[in-house]
This record gives C-alpha cells, sequence and structure tokens, in this order.
C-alpha cells in the first residue's frame, strides 16, 4: 500500500465525529452560541424552538408545562434518530433542546456512548439579570428565522429553580462559556 493512502485511513480512521449538548438555563445565550459554534465546526444544528413551534404551537391551547413536556419528549426521539444517522456519517452534531435537567442531558450523553462517542456539554453561563433583560429584549425584536417563544416574567422564574447546573464531573469532556 502506498504511505500516502495508509496515512489518509489513518486520518480517516482517528477521525470521530463530535456531539456537543449545549446547555444553560434560559436567556444565557444557548441558541446563539449553537449557530455560531455549528458553524465553525461544521455541525447539524438541532434547536428545540423550532421544532415545537411548527410541529404545536397551533395546537396549543393554554400554558401547560406537562403537556410542552411531553412533546418536547416525542421532538427528542426524532431528533435523535436523524442525529445518529449523522454521526454514523461522521458529521458533526450541536444539540439545542434546553436540557434543564441532567437527566436530560444523561440520556443524550448515554445513546451517543452506545456511538463510542464522548459527548461535549457545553454550559453557558450568564447573570440572572443579564439573561431576564435580553430575555425582554427577545420578545420585543421577535426574530422569526429562531423561532423562540415568548417567554414572560412569570415562565422565566417558573423555570429558573428547575434549571440542574451541570457538575464537574459532567462538564470534564465539556466546557462552561460565560456568554
Ligand atoms: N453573549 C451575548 N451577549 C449579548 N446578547 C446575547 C448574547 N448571547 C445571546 N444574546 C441575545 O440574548 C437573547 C437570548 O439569547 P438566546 O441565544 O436566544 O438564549 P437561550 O437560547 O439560551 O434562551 C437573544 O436575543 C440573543 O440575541
Ligand atoms: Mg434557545
Amino acid at each position: 500500500m502506498h504511505l500516502e493512502m495508509a496515512l489518509c485511513i489513518k486520518r480517516v480512521s482517528l477521525y470521530m465525529a463530535r456531539l456537543i449538548i449545549v446547555t444553560g438555563p434560559t436567556g444565557a445565550g444557548k441558541t446563539t452560541y449553537s449557530l455560531s459554534i455549528a458553524k465553525e465546526i461544521g455541525a447539524i444544528r438541532f434547536s428545540i424552538d423550532p421544532w415545537m413551534q411548527i410541529l404545536f404551537s397551533n395546537d396549543m391551547t393554554s400554558l401547560d408545562y406537562s403537556w410542552m413536556i411531553e412533546r418536547v419528549n416525542r421532538c427528542y426521539v426524532q431528533i435523535w434518530q436523524v442525529s445518529e444517522q449523522v454521526l454514523e456519517l461522521n458529521g458533526n452534531v450541536v444539540l439545542d433542546l434546553g436540557f434543564t435537567t441532567k437527566e436530560q442531558r444523561d440520556h443524550f450523553t448515554d445513546l451517543a456512548k452506545g456511538l463510542s462517542i464522548d459527548s461535549e456539554i457545553h454550559y453557558l453561563n450568564a447573570p440572572k439579570e443579564t439573561r431576564k433583560k435580553r430575555v425582554e429584549k427577545r420578545n420585543l425584536e421577535k426574530d422569526p428565522s429562531v423561532y423562540s417563544f415568548e417567554v414572560t416574567d412569570f415562565m422565566f422564574n417558573f423555570m429558573e429553580p428547575k434549571y440542574e447546573i451541570p457538575g464537574q464531573q459532567e462538564l470534564e469532556n465539556g466546557r462552561t462559556v460565560n456568554a
């Protein structure tokens, strides 16, 4: 075998697709960061907001957290089915799926392990007051390209104690981004 070909095969086999799990509390900048890192590394990005808006917003009659979560979980199943195919083709994937709880993050980390991929958790962090201001601004801007939901003060405060900050162990293969 030519040396050049052997080197090429080695390079291909050494390359591992990346799965980036973007997490952080409301308004920390997850979607903004996901867009930029996906562009930087060349990745397929899945953000939960457009999935929920396009699939379910017309069916939403009132604000019901368990109704939402049930549908978010259905999206997770389908998003993973596509992500898995991309990763198996050695493509990078960025997941911007809320990831409020460790359990949700662990679920995707375990799925990635099944493909022998060590997922990376990128934790977006910003002070509460900064995030609140950002959400107020985002509510006014209503940028149609990102399909963000309007987040009222009530919703912001409701979600705040639900967010589980990743511990050191979760971040071993990841990073904290002070956005
Ligand atoms: N680093 C940053 N500095 C200032 N504004 C930001 C930053 N990151 C995001 N934003 C703005 O703050 C708002 C919330 O960001 P977004 O990415 O939608 O947060 P999340 O997805 O975590 O809720 C958006 O209007 C966005 O343009
Ligand atoms: Mg977002």
